[in-house]
């Protein structure tokens, strides 16, 4: 790691969902693959927060634990460029979390707008839990501990970014300022839209996965809606604007092949079952080399294990000096 040009520190996390879909690649692991390469980077699968909503079915969270990371490091993310760890394998987080508890006021935690909006949106759980309500401190502790200067997150994260950077100042304030206050990098997350037109995810079972098999990535995408106002091959259609499919031929099809749709689209020459075949074919062709490697890493149920393993050894080593620093300077000692 010593090697980087660039020293600063980039740290983000993943719940783990279990297998991860076209709309992660684009959105999040292109981003840590650019990453990786440039900076110091930490990631990590959050169990520990996974458990805050999922605390009544634990029980296959460290399936999707695997099954998350088995899908990280087939897309390229190098467990040699990288440090990636599983959150409950390094406890000094929540020894951190726990010291960060003390020094946050709940009034911040309550204003907290995701903390209503996922309790409204998974009603019939129960998430007026003690740590539902930390999760933002959890995650505090998660990016302070390395120490982290940079976190690329999605919109929706922003608010629990702005929290860290709060308890962070706070900390620094009341013992003494060892924390970098972290900063968000807002990731450019192209809208992936799924199968329905709707924005991909696993929830709207409109996804495809990055393991789909070729048979299912073909079934899927024959479902896919195309343009609407284009009931028949007979009617001229718009890809560029009122087609959802057309979304994903942009980012699997070279750009003269585009050209081609498009006119023969408008002309009303080319049918959407033949394009959508043509669409899922390169999709085929472009996830081939992720699956090749997927395969590889299945082979010894183990690899993914003993890879996560040596992350956590790099990281607890992280975490723990960063936790030497933290008591010292809460009881004052030199
Ligand atoms: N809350 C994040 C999410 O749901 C996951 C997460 C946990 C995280 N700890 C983090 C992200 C620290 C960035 C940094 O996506």
């Amino acid at each position: 790691m010593e090697e980087k040009k660039e020293q600063l520190r980039i740290l983000s996390g993943m719940r783990p969902t279990g297998k991860l879909h076209l709309g992660h690649l684009h959105g999040v692991l292109k981003n840590w693959l650019k990453l990786q390469d440039q900076y110091q980077c930490f990631f990590f699968a959050a169990d520990w927060h996974a458990l805050t909503t999922k605390y009544d079915s634990p029980f296959d969270i460290p399936q999707n634990i695997t099954d998350m990371a088995l899908d990280w490091f087939s897309v390229g993310i190098d467990p040699e460029k990288a440090v990636v760890f599983v959150q409950s394998d390094i406890k000094a987080h929540a020894e951190l979390h726990l010291l960060l508890s003390m020094i946050t006021p709940v009034s911040w935690l309550e204003r907290n707008p995701t903390y209503k909006e996922q309790q409204q949106e998974l009603k019939g759980k129960d998430l007026a839990t003690y740590g539902f309500l930390g999760y933002p401190v959890l995650q505090a502790a998660d990016i302070i501990i390395y120490k982290a200067h940079k976190v690329p997150v999605g919109q929706d994260q922003l608010p629990h970014l702005e929290l860290t950077r709060e308890i962070t100042r706070r900390f620094n304030y009341l013992y003494k300022p060892i924390f970098p206050v972290p900063e968000a990098i807002l990731t450019e997350i192209p809208k992936l839209p799924g199968l329905d037109g709707r924005k991909m995810s696993k929830s709207y079972n409109n996804a495809i996965f990055l393991s789909d098999s070729e048979s299912v990535i073909k079934q899927k995408i024959s479902t896919m809606v195309t343009d609407v106002e284009r009931p028949r091959k007979s009617d001229p259609g718009d890809p560029e604007n009122r087609c959802v499919a057309f979304n994903l031929h942009k980012l699997y099809l070279p750009e003269d092949r585009l050209k081609e749709i498009v006119e023969d689209c408008k002309a009303a020459k080319l049918g959407c079952v033949q394009c959508k075949k043509e669409l899922a074919n390169a999709i085929v062709e472009f996830l081939r080399p992720i699956q090749e490697k997927r395969a590889e890493l299945s082979k010894d149920p183990n690899t993914i294990k003993d890879i996560l393993h040596f992350g956590a050894q790099k990281a607890k080593i992280v975490a723990e000096a960063t936790m030497e620093e933290v008591r010292n300077a809460l009881w004052n000692r030199a």
